[in-house]
Formats: C-alpha cells, structure tokens, sequence
C-alpha cells in the first residue's frame, strides 16, 4: 500500500497549492499587512477557545441547515469574496461559483473578479449569490456595478467597509503586484479601461485603491447606496460593538466581523475575539456572520458557540481552486463541512441551534 497523498485537511490543501502557484499569486493570496500580527492572531485565537463538550446526547441524525437573511441554507459556511480567482485557475470565480451552488453555499462575488458578474451568475442554480461592493469614487460606476449585480439575480449587497485605502503587504510592494496580461477585471471593462497597472516600487493594487476608491466613504453614505436596489445590505469589516449598532441603525440587515484576514489593519482584534462584542450588541437583531482563520470544523463550532450565525471562508478556497479547480473548492468545502459535522458530532449538538455559549470557554493559551 502507498501512503495517499491526496489532501485531507485545509492546511495540506495550502501547502499543495503553495507548491503549485506563481510566486507573485502565492505572495497575494497569502499575504497579510505590514507584520502579519493580526493574520497570526487570526488562526491562534481561535486555539486559545476550548470546548466543552455535552455527553450522552442522541447525535444519530444530524441537521447543518440554517436560514441567513431569511435565506434557506444546508450549512452555516459561506465563501468569503475575493479578488482575482483566475490568478488561481483559468476559470477563476466561475469554477467557485459551480462548486458553491453545487454544495448550496452562497458565494460572494467580489467587486475585483476576473470573471464577469454575469458569467458568475450564470451558473447558479436556486442557492443564493451574494455580491460585495468597492465603491469608487465614480458614483456612476458603482451605481452601474449594484444595479448589474441585482439584475443578474445576486440576492445580498455586501459592502466592505474596511478598505478606504489599502492595507501595506510588503510582498506585494517587493513584487509589485499586477494582474498578468491577458487578465482583467472583468466587471469593468465594459464600462471604463480601469486596470491594475504596472506601478515601479509599489504593488499596483495599492495603487488602484488609492486612485478609485473612495476614502471618504461614511455611515451617510448607506442611504444612498441602499436606494440604488432592494438588495439587502450585509456590512463587511466591523470590529466593535458600537459601529454593529450603527450599521443596524442605518439599514443593514447583517454585519461579518472580519479583519479582511488581516491584509488591511496590521495588530487589528483577531476577529473571532471581537465577536462577543459584536454580538451583545446587536445579535438579537441582525444576523452577525465572522470570517478570518477558519481552517476546521472546530473553528467554525466554536463562532457558532460565540453566537455567529454563520463563517465565511476566505483563503482555504483559493488553495482548492489552484489545486483542483472547481473539484478542488468542493473538496475544500466538504472537508471542512465534514469536520463540522464531526465536531457537532462529539460535542454532543445535533443541529446547529444545540450550538450555544456554554460549549466554549477562553483559555489561557
Ligand atoms: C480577500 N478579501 C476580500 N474581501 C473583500 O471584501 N473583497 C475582496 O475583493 C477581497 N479580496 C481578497 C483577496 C484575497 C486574496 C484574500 C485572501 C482576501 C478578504 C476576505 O473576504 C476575507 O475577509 C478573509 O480572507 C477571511 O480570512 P481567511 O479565511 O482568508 O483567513
Ligand atoms: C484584497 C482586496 C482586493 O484584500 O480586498 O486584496
């Protein structure tokens, strides 16, 4: 017998894809702002909260579904948006796309895809698609790019909050990051020649989001950007309390604590630390998602037990799309949704709603 080789966890998924992609990609994909602390902290936070599991519970027949937004869904696990897929695989974000409605997960499209909103779209079957907002100093493009993504029949507006500028990764600045040609971002070509550049010394993405976001983005800025569709309005990027009761106040209907997997603010709260707050504060509300390390079934057990409603998985999906393309992300998505399934298992929690606040505890280290 030989020994398989074939991945069984998110983290051989990582050093198989690590094995296979471009430096340039790894480094982008990979990377976090300035000292990586808060990309660290991301995953070692969550080894500091341990389990209390439930005995002798009847765990015969277990129930992953779950309702977010009022929409039905089979497993509390999302796919977090992310730029430039095809660096991964040729058919980029539309090889996510078919692996995430064959597994009914929702995917969030990102604002920076190298696959159309549309070519997105056209492989969903009835699981919901999310879509994530950069809003550019162009008022009429962004409009544009909201009012595409619901008439394709994306079902959430998800506006990440925590990029007015980018985060410095010093690997991108070494490399200086830019997409290779013949690659684009496929939502705009249509509508503008914007594209990241070549810039000497300097990632050419920091340069893109300096010149076309809009840093002046604020909380008064959400009326407008609600009128532009019906679409409800998910927050992406809180971190503490009291902007979740502002993002309730001005409409949303959900918020993910995240960090952005640490690319943006370097030392940042680790995102499953910031949770708790988040959640007194408006999780009896709003629905409180959280991205940011989560590479087993644990993890996700473990913010569900802090009172997240749902995970989103950023990076682990890159891997399987660079390893296996669409194959590669349900792969990657099954293991971790077996893990899950595991872990409800063993701590004695049937269906997602037996998670709750008592089976986790802080630990020391
Ligand atoms: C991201 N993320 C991100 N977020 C977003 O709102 N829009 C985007 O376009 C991107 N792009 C992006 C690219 C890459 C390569 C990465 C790794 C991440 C952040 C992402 O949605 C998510 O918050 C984190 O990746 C979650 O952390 P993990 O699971 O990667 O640790
Ligand atoms: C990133 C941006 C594009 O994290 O969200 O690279």
């Amino acid at each position: 017998m030989t020994r398989s080789t074939t991945p069984i966890n998110l983290f051989e998924y990582q050093t198989l894809a690590a094995q296979q992609l471009p430096q340039m990609a790894l480094d982008y994909y990979a990377s976090g702002a300035w000292d990586e602390i808060t990309l660290r902290d991301n995953r070692a936070a969550f080894e500091r909260y341990k389990l209390r599991p439930r005995m002798l519970v009847d765990v015969s027949q277990r129930d992953l579904t779950t309702t977010i937004l009022g929409q039905f869904l089979p497993s509390p696990i999302l796919i977090a948006p992310m730029a430039f897929q095809c660096l991964a695989h040729p058919d980029g974000e539309v090889a996510t796309a078919k692996a995430a409605a064959k597994l009914g997960s929702v995917m969030v499209l990102s604002t920076l895809s190298t696959k159309s909103i549309e070519d997105v779209a056209s492989v969903r079957n009835s699981t919901p698609q999310w879509f994530q907002l950069y809003v550019h100093r162009d008022r009429g493009l962004t409009r544009a790019l909201v009012e595409r993504a619901y008439a394709a029949g994306f079902q959430a507006l998800c506006l990440t909050i925590d990029v007015p500028v980018l985060g410095r990764r010093e690997r991108d600045t070494h490399n200086q990051f830019v997409l290779p040609d013949g690659m684009e971002l496929a939502n705009f070509s249509r509508l503008n020649d914007l594209e990241i550049g070549f810039k000497p010394g300097e990632s050419g993405l920091f340069a893109y989001v300096v010149e076309q976001f809009n840093p002046s983005l604020t909380w008064a800025d959400l009326e407008w950007l609600r009128s532009l569709s019906p679409l409800p309005l998910v927050l992406k990027g809180i971190l503490r309390g009291d902007d979740a009761i502002r993002a309730r106040e001005y409409g949303a209907s959900a918020v993910i604590v995240s960090n952005h997997g640490g690319r943006q603010l370097d030392s940042a709260i680790a995102s499953i630390d910031a949770l708790s707050e988040v959640v007194a504060a408006v999780g009896n509300q709003i629905d409180v998602l959280v991205d940011g390390g989560i590479r087993r079934g644990t993890d996700v057990l473990k913010a569900l037990a802090l009172g997240a409603k749902a995970v989103l998985l950023g990076r682990p999906v890159l891997w399987g799309l660079a390893v296996g393309g669409e194959a590669g992300v349900e792969h990657v998505l099954n293991l971790l949704l077996n893990e899950l399934d595991l872990a409800m298992a063993l701590s004695g929690c049937a269906k997602l709603q037996d998670i709750d606040s008592s089976l986790v505890v802080r630990g020391w280290h």
